[in-house]
């Protein structure tokens, strides 16, 4: 079986003000009734897999627990980072503590902040990576792209992104958060794909992968692994080791680097909500509304056009006549009104309030 390993240490800042700091938006239900966090787990979960393995930080570790009982998935274990370090650190120390028992445990890590609907045309996809995962390799998973976007991954495959079928294409070259300029050469170029940011790998082949282009990681994440201590059912990772290393995810610390990397492609639907115009775009791809107005029951759109109400508060209705292209977003303490095509500039926002204090 493969071990899940759920990341859910991020803060999402983009999707203010319902994502918090104490309540980050993986765990809010943004599209559908569940959070992306147990979308995330449940999508995991089933005969393929075994009991998740949960990296977050002290701050969540309570919604994690609820989340995953209510909707009753036992994890393997949560393991407690004492600072936020990005995901090289957080995957390390999953591979290493997976490693430990069997090295040729097979992991997957996934995001738990991503809209994958068809859980069984992703676990195929899985299931034809996993022969390059046994042989040593690391499985990413590639996206076609449709836009020049800054925010991803950009993967080269050998030979072209159309040759193999559906066997994984090996990757040339590996390009994380390219600038506009080279993210549009790419896309001209026609034989990239995005990457899901979903790896599947034996616990040993990722370690190896450390030991190779990203050395300094090894000691520390061993050390904050040796010295971790229970509590209340949560590994606590050791924090004066953990402190020390470098904020990196990766992405830039070993897939950049690493010559052993291969995708498998996704053709089905995938959607990392990166702000207020994906949600809207994700909730009016599910149910398209009249004339794009996105509302929930609290809102109401009167001759509206390409527009997000949402209303987090139940003492809070929002209505809006005649708007063109904007999001508004209410919660107990806050309200978020912008263009739609302004939405990554939301986390200037989270700076901005943040500055104020
Ligand atoms: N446990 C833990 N600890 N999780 C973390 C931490 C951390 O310190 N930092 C981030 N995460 C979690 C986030 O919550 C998210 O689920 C996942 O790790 C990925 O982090 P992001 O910060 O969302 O990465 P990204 O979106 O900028 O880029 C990655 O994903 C893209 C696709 O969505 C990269 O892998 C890109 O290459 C990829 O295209
Ligand atoms: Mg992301």
């Amino acid at each position: 079986t493969i071990t899940p390993v759920l990341l859910a240490g991020g803060s999402g800042t983009r999707l203010w003000p319902v994502s918090r700091k104490s309540f980050p938006k993986q765990f809010a239900p943004l599209v559908g009734e569940e959070s992306l966090f147990q979308a995330s787990a449940r999508r995991l979960s089933g005969p393929r897999y075994g009991a998740p393995l949960v990296m977050t930080n002290a701050d969540f570790r309570f919604i994690v627990a609820e989340q995953l009982d209510q909707i009753g998935i036992v994890p393997s274990a949560i393991l407690i980072e004492p600072a936020g370090r990005n995901t090289a650190p957080a995957i390390l120390a999953a591979a290493l503590a997976a490693a430990e028992k069997d090295p040729d445990a097979l992991l997957l890590v996934a995001p738990s902040d991503h809209v994958v609907p068809d859980a069984e045309a992703f676990g195929r996809a899985v299931d034809l990576g996993l022969p390059a995962a046994r042989a040593g390799r690391i499985v990413t998973f590639g996206i076609t792209p449709t836009r020049p976007e800054t925010g991803y991954g950009y993967m080269e495959a050998e030979g072209g992104t159309d040759s193999g079928g559906e066997a994984p294409l090996v990757l040339k070259r590996f390009v994380e958060k390219p600038d506009a300029a080279n993210a549009a050469r790419m896309i001209a170029q026609g034989n990239f794909l995005w990457n899901a940011g979903i790896f599947l790998f034996a616990a040993r082949t990722m370690v190896d992968a450390f030991k190779a282009h990203a050395p300094d990681y090894l000691a520390p994440v061993q050390a904050a692994l040796t010295e971790a201590r229970m509590d209340l059912g949560f590994l606590r990772l050791a924090p004066e080791p953990w402190d020390r290393l470098p904020d990196l995810s990766v992405d830039y610390a070993v897939l950049e680097k690493a010559d052993n990397l291969s995708v498998v492609r996704y053709s089905g639907h995938w959607s990392d909500l990166g702000g207020w115009d994906a949600v809207w775009r994700e909730i009016q791809d599910a149910a398209p509304a009249e004339r794009g107005a996105v509302t929930d029951a609290r809102s109401t759109a009167i001759d509206c056009d390409n527009v997000l109400l949402r209303s987090q508060d139940e003492g809070i209705e929002v209505v809006g006549i005649g708007l063109q292209d904007v999001m508004v977003v209410a919660t107990d303490d806050a309200v978020l009104v912008a263009g739609m095509d302004r939405a990554q500039e939301v986390r200037k926002a989270v700076s901005a309030l943040k500055a104020k204090g």
